[in-house]
């Protein structure tokens, strides 16, 4: 069996996704990107390896997605994680048209047509506004691990409406309603009502079109999830794999390889 690959360094982890000749994921693995970029793209691919029992002979092919794609050193090639998001998406959501990607230091929305070709996106470029590096500055500040963030978020009844949109400031604006008495939860469904408005205003910049699918990390946040179906008035597509959404469109793009140059070359008149 050939196994195609992808690595998708993100600016805070780097994902790795190995897939078979059926398109089904055979194993997965998830790194923090840290200081040593190269580092961790070998780490996250070698962890695919051993979860899936797999050799590194078997995998023919490797493309590198995300913002460290040209530091996946054994990648055959990159591509770039707009695409790689919107053929993920679209491989395991065959209706979606439109893609919020939440990463740690962006937010992209990209739209798609139903072959999976980037048709528009367009992305934050103020302070990593609206993006799990603003969530990670809460979380710091209210002193509450990354995971608990959603739960607890989804306990508060009176969001309060939390003004900043640099995470700069996210961290002295949250201590300050801390400090006027506001509860803990009542401030993280503010921040979280604060993202997702955000975000819809960066989707609305390339229209949204159902089905809309929610890849990245921030992904597994579930008031991230609610907060922005309520913004919406939809349901966004969710995945236990939706942090791994790139790292598999970088595989399907790996497998097209294998496939293509397994293909009969044609001759000029067409025959092969
Ligand atoms: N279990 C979890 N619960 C809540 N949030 C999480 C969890 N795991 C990761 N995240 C969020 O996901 C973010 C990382 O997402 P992702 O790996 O998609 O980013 P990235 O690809 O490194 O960044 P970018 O695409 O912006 O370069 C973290 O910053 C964190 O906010
Ligand atoms: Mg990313």
């Amino acid at each position: 069996m050939a196994y195609a690959a992808g690595v998708d360094v993100g600016s805070t982890q780097t994902k790795a996704v190995i897939i078979n000749e059926h398109k089904e994921i055979a194993s997965r693995a998830l790194t923090d990107t840290g200081a040593n970029v190269i580092h961790a793209a070998e780490a996250a691919f070698e962890e695919a390896l051993r979860n899936g029992d797999i050799r590194e002979e078997e995998v023919e092919y490797v493309v590198g997605t995300g913002y460290g794609r040209y530091k996946v050193t054994f990648g055959n090639t990159q591509v770039t994680e707009i695409s790689c998001h919107g053929r993920g998406a679209v491989h395991m959501f065959p209706g979606t048209r439109t893609v919020v990607d939440m990463g740690g230091q962006d937010t992209k929305a990209i739209r798609v047509s139903d072959s999976g070709e980037i048709v528009d996106f367009c992305m934050n470029d103020k302070c990593a506004a609206g993006t799990g590096r603003f969530l990670g500055a809460a979380s710091t500040a209210l002193e509450i691990d990354l995971p608990q963030l959603g739960p607890t978020a989804l306990r508060g009844e009176r969001a309060v409406k939390i003004s900043t949109t640099c995470t700069v400031f996210a961290e002295s604006e949250v201590l300050s309603w801390l400090g006027k008495g506001k509860k803990i939860e009542d401030i993280l469904l503010g921040v979280h009502k604060s993202i997702a408005a955000r975000s819809a205003g960066l989707l609305r910049r390339v229209g949204i079109e159902e089905e809309v699918t929610f890849t990245g990390g921030v992904a597994k946040n579930l008031a991230m999830i609610e907060t922005l179906n309520e913004r919406l008035g939809l349901e966004v597509n969710v995945s236990e794999d939706s942090h791994f959404m790139g790292a598999l469109g970088a595989a399907l793009f790996a497998l097209d390889h294998i496939l293509a140059s397994r293909s009969p070359v044609r001759t000029a008149g067409g025959r092969s």
